[in-house]
């Protein structure tokens, strides 16, 4: 299959037609968030899935039966794929939502509403090297060539959603306020519980210690990757096949180390810097 076959443009960037098509994208902007909604903002690959785990357990105070009983993407589904205009009568408020959709391109509704925002940043090299397993393993994606290739890509903005830079600096720049909070992958993955209550502080759930360790427990990487709702053994291996790459692949931060060159951190590191250069953020990781 061509890349034309399997992608949508939008807005200059692409999208995989599988999970999305034009009518889901006009739905999104349609889309009426109400002020209690919920929603995680993410670059691929920077801790989609985690928060699709940690935001209905934080926002039902520890409650299991919706990671127990319903698919990740349909317990906080993606504002932008099809799955949405299925489910959303089904959805309970607070409603947790997850979208990797730029600032910019956030519907109407969102801006007029109270809706707060989950912005997940991962540190681009991590998000590079699980992207590029993950186009092995996603029947629905393009072949990612070799690794070399793929870091052209990728720092080209020819991959899903656009360049990591122009959506970093689209959510970091947002007029939100206090309704956005930034998190990191990497804190994540540190020290979860203390990252829980962080989240839960910001959406006003005051959690006893005992249930913030309840929660840590249930969306550790272990039991998440055991979880067949969170761990797309459900889809079918041609659209997704764990025996290429499984989709919870490592969870750790700093895998990066592994796979580049001296050569390609140098090259990675440039246009990185390059393209944040004046921009008035830093970022949480050294490049
Ligand atoms: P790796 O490929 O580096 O393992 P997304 O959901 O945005 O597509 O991000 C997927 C990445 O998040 C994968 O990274 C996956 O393993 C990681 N991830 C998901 N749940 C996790 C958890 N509970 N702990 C650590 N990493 C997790």
């Amino acid at each position: 299959m061509s890349s034309e076959d399997m992608y949508i443009h939008y807005h200059g960037m692409i999208v995989p037609k599988e999970t999305h098509s034009s009518e889901s994208l006009t739905f999104a902007q349609d889309f009426a968030f109400k002020d209690d909604d919920v929603v995680s903002a993410t670059y691929p690959k920077s801790g989609t899935v985690w928060m699709q785990e940690i935001l209905p357990l934080v926002l039902t105070g520890g409650d299991l039966t919706p990671i127990q009983t319903i698919p990740n993407w349909d317990r906080a589904p993606w504002l932008e794929e099809k799955r949405l205009a299925l489910v959303v009568d089904q959805l309970t408020s607070p409603r947790p939502l997850v979208t990797h959709l730029p600032y910019h391109l956030m519907p109407q509704s969102f801006h007029n509403s109270k809706a707060k925002v989950i912005y997940v940043m991962r540190n681009p090299k991590d998000v590079m090297v699980s992207s590029y397993y993950f186009h092995q393993m996603a029947g629905f994606l393009e072949d990612p060539g070799t690794f070399d290739e793929f870091m052209d890509k990728f720092l080209e903005g020819r991959v899903l959603f656009g360049k990591w830079t122009d959506h970093m600096k689209s959510w970091r720049c947002s007029e939100l306020g206090d309704r956005i909070m930034y998190i990191t992958y990497e804190e994540l993955v540190q020290d979860l519980p203390a990252a829980l209550r962080r989240i839960s502080d910001f959406l006003g759930r005051n959690l006893s210690e005992e249930t913030i360790q309840k929660i840590a427990k249930h969306c550790s990487f272990n039991t998440m990757k055991a979880n067949q709702m969170s761990n797309f053994s459900l889809v079918p291996k041609i659209y997704m096949d764990s025996d290429k790459s499984p989709f919870l692949r490592k969870g750790v931060a700093g895998d990066w180390k592994n796979h580049f060159t001296s050569e390609q951190l140098a090259r990675f590191t440039s246009v990185i810097r390059k393209e944040l250069k004046g921009e008035s953020f830093s970022l949480p990781w050294s490049l």
